[in-house]
């Protein structure tokens, strides 16, 4: 099942990756026990579909070593000269406190063992306190390790407009943001959009289909209960909705979105996503994958044959209208973090 070319991005001059990208937080324990075996052959599902770009994190439980894993196995059956085409993404979200040479080189030291590659082909930074200027001295040691062969990209994650300006007039160059964009939580296109635009700085998105909450599962359902989210994921994007507007409101999205994706042959969750990959600055949406527990892979390959038009983007506005205005009520991008 290979999927279109459109599923293609050259995210910079020498990477391409899938659009939709496989996100790891899903196997931290979080949302389930996952089983390692069966999640490497997940893994080689994903790949074979087409879905060959993952996201994860120093902190998403076993997420790095599943791809040394995934990586070993691979090479073994396929050949090392094939593991070019499989994009692996991490993050390193470091405690605050100094930030020398040798603790950000040991940082990644970690990460390029667990991972067993000689080069992280994406590093992303996360800060938890912009008070604390050292997050430039970490971005600096980064770049530097970038330049050395270690690195292949520098990039950050849930960084604000303003933030991520200081570090593009420090000179230090990012290829992409990871923030949360839906179609409840529409931050991004206030300023960071426009502002990662202009400096060619891509933006990848989480949190696109709400932990599953943005799916059939969920279309005319009675509000799920604390007891009723099972995944942190469902969780944390169920207090997203109680923010933006509250159940009663998301029940009338998941109408407008439900008969949208009747139109085309398509599940809600697709119009979710190919919502926000038609927006400004989005290179790719990340979809968390409970490897070995549950699948959608058939369904969110659906996504690149799927084209919105003007009526289907403006059946959603009356709807998006009574919501709160999230940018004021949490702020900017990645303000969440850090209250
Ligand atoms: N930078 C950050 O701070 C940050 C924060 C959160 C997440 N992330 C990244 O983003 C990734 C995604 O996490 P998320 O929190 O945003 O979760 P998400 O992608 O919104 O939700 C993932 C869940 O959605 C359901 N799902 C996926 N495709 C579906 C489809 N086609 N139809 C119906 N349901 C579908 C699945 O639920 P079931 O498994 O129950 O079927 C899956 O476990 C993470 O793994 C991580 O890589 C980053």
């Amino acid at each position: 099942m290979p999927l279109p070319a459109s599923s293609q991005f050259q995210f910079t001059p020498d990477l391409g990756i899938c659009r939709v990208l496989n996100g790891m937080w899903q196997v931290s324990g979080a949302h389930g026990r996952i089983d390692p075996e069966r999640a490497v052959e997940a893994m080689f599902r994903y790949h074979d579909a087409g879905f060959t770009t993952w996201d994860l994190a120093d902190h998403y439980g076993p997420a790095e070593d599943l791809i040394g894993g995934f990586r070993q196995r691979f090479a073994a059956e396929r050949g090392v000269e094939r593991l070019s085409g499989i994009q692996a993404f991490t993050k390193w979200v470091p405690y605050p406190g100094p930030m020398t040479r040798p603790i950000v080189e040991n940082a990644i030291a970690v990460s390029l063992r667990r991972m067993q590659v000689d080069r992280l082909d994406l590093l992303q930074f996360h800060w938890w306190d912009y008070g604390d200027r050292r997050y430039l001295d970490a971005l600096k040691h980064l770049a530097d390790l970038r330049n050395e062969g270690k690195i292949r990209h520098l990039a950050l994650t849930n960084f604000d407009t303003e933030h991520l300006g200081t570090i593009v007039d420090a000179s230090i160059r990012i290829v992409s943001n990871q923030v949360q964009y839906s179609l409840v939580d529409r931050r991004p296109a206030a300023k960071m959009a426009a502002f990662c635009e202009q400096h060619d700085i891509e933006l990848l998105t989480y949190g696109t289909v709400l932990g599953g909450l943005l799916s059939e599962r969920y279309l005319g359902r009675a509000e799920p209960g604390r007891g009723d989210l099972v995944t942190a994921s469902l969780q944390k994007y169920k207090n997203v909705i109680d923010a933006w507007g509250g159940w009663a409101l998301f029940r009338e999205l998941l109408a407008a979105l439900k008969a949208i994706a009747d139109k085309h042959g398509a599940s809600i969750a697709n119009i979710g996503t190919r919502y926000i990959l038609d927006q400004r600055a989005v290179a790719g949406v990340i979809i968390g994958a409970r490897l070995g527990v549950a699948e959608h892979i058939a369904d969110n390959a659906r996504v690149f044959d799927l084209a919105l038009d003007a009526e289907d983007v403006a059946a959603i506005q009356p709807v998006l209208a009574k919501s709160r205005y999230l940018m004021r009520l949490i702020g900017d991008c990645g303000d969440e973090y850090r209250r």
